[in-house]
């Protein structure tokens, strides 16, 4: 179904997010009929070198990703550039005279570092050119911890009340994320045994396998902590834990979230030490060839982590007792995201004694969200044959590419339109961001004084032994990428 019509402002327009995801999954949309004819996209860029030459980069990217000359001439088509000083209020005409006075939806994406978030607001304010639907899109981090968020929560609602902000995680967007609670909450296999009774660890990763990339102006003041903990880890954790909310309406299923957030156990002052690991990536060998540490990339010293391991727990009735395992980090051995539940094991085996009879697994659910998503279920099985019992784990493998035939879209694809819709059910509400923080805030304190220096490990590696560590002390271990 088409969108209402809209103008789409981009702050960043220039920048690697928008280059490499905004533009293209608007281009997809366009392809598959869903922006109205009349509605324009507005690139804002600080050069006027920009003007020319950033359609052309967009361009370039759209070809590169298969699309045909006419099919890019048509979505360039919607593309207009303005040049302008997103932090100086006297540039503003230009984006005003260049929306003119449609009525159409109005939303301006700052896909910009958060300090400018409050004076793009305050900007767009003063030029008179937000319209009682306007909408504005933050992208994450949203600060850098509790105090700044809150300040560019309180500034931005001065200007626009909070149905019209959307805080983008882009993980929200994933299908297999939004799966999740199709998983739980559609089925009843799953729900009876979601809790501590039958759940033994859970563990979520995100494992990338690029370094620093062309961003690292932001990444080193930001490390991974804050820009992957903080947003895309807990909103997984967030995910798998909530309760059943009562509808599929944005602020059912956020004020569960927010009440797993609010039950994370804190860890704090030298608790850090225990619970989690901090690593940066020396040199090592990834994806087959040498790869640089991140202080040569960088090009100086830096205490800034590339990896963050941490043991959670969240106090409540169904979760109380089983440990939260969180794994993300930069240039590791392979690129995959998953959460992992590992259940209890039998109480009892009735194989124990038989001959031959491997050790039982406990079943493992692995919700998969890149590459290859799906679910797979692990189950123990009988090796067929008339001789000793043998019995070893296999997997019912569900993945979304055989199972619908259809591509997975972008996050972006979606998330983009939902804006332009209305809908924040995939976007967190101001008391979530608030809340990540103020459970992060205590992590990042704690490392400054007991923990400054991360632990190194080689590139194209799982991370540092440290982390190992971490599960191993409890007599678990990483479900490592089957
Ligand atoms: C972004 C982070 O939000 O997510 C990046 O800033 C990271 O550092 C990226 O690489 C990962 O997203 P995806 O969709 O490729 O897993």
């Amino acid at each position: 179904t088409p969108v209402p019509p809209f103008d789409l402002v981009i702050f960043g327009a220039g920048g690697d997010l928008a280059l490499r995801k905004l533009f293209p999954a608007l281009a997809q949309r366009n392809e598959e009929g869903v922006l109205p004819e009349e509605s324009r996209i507005l690139g804002i860029v600080r050069k006027a070198e920009d003007v020319e030459g950033l359609p052309n980069e967009v361009a370039k990217k759209l070809k590169d990703s298969g699309l045909p000359a006419d099919r890019i001439a048509a979505f360039l088509h919607r593309l207009t550039m303005v040049q302008m000083d997103a932090l100086k209020p006297e540039t503003y005409a230009a984006l005003k005279t260049a929306l003119g006075d449609s009525d159409r939806v109005r939303s301006f994406y700052l896909s910009t570092p958060p300090d400018l978030f409050i004076p793009i607001c305050e900007n767009l304010s003063k030029a008179e050119i937000l319209t009682p639907t306007s909408r504005v899109i933050l992208e994450k981090p949203l600060g850098r911890d509790l105090a700044s968020a809150r300040a560019i929560n309180d500034a931005v609602a001065k200007i626009l009340p909070e149905s019209r902000t959307y805080r983008i995680d882009h993980y929200l967007g994933k299908e297999t994320v939004q799966n999740l609670l199709v998983l739980r909450f559609a089925n009843t296999l799953f729900e009876r045994s979601w809790s501590s009774r039958d759940i033994d660890n859970v563990q979520i990763t995100v494992a990338e396998t690029v370094g620093l990339e062309q961003r690292a102006g932001y990444y080193d003041k930001a490390g991974h902590l804050r820009d992957m903990v903080q947003n895309h880890v807990l909103q997984l954790l967030c995910l798998f834990a909530i309760e059943p909310p009562n509808l599929l309406e944005a602020d059912a299923v956020r004020d569960e979230k927010v009440r797993v957030l609010k039950a994370l156990r804190p860890i704090v002052g030298p608790d850090v030490q225990r619970y989690t690991v901090r690593g940066q990536y020396g040199p090592g060998v990834a994806e087959g060839a040498r790869a640089k540490g991140y202080v040569d990339e960088l090009g100086q010293l830096s205490n800034t982590e590339t990896f963050v391991a941490i043991r959670c727990e969240i106090d409540t009735w169904r979760w109380a007792g089983v440990p939260i395992f969180l794994r993300t980090g930069k240039r590791l051995a392979q690129r995959y995201s998953e959460i992992a539940v590992t259940f209890k094991p039998v109480p009892h085996s009735i194989f124990g004694a038989a001959p031959g009879c491997d050790q039982l697994n406990a079943n493992r659910l692995v919700i998969r969200l890149q590459p290859d998503d799906g679910v797979q279920l692990q189950l123990m099985m009988k090796v067929p044959g008339s001789g000793k019992l043998k019995i070893v784990p296999r997997q019912l493998d569900l993945r979304y590419d055989t199972a619908f035939g259809v591509r997975s879209p972008d996050a972006y694809e979606r998330l983009l339109t939902d804006v332009i819709r209305g809908d924040q059910t995939l976007f967190m509400r101001r008391d979530e961001v608030e809340q990540a923080w103020s459970w992060i805030d205590p992590i990042l304190a704690g490392w400054q004084e007991y923990y400054p220096q991360p632990h190194r490990y080689a590139a194209g590696s799982w991370g540092p032994s440290q982390a190992i560590g971490l599960i191993e002390r409890e007599g678990r271990s990483w479900a490592d990428p089957e």
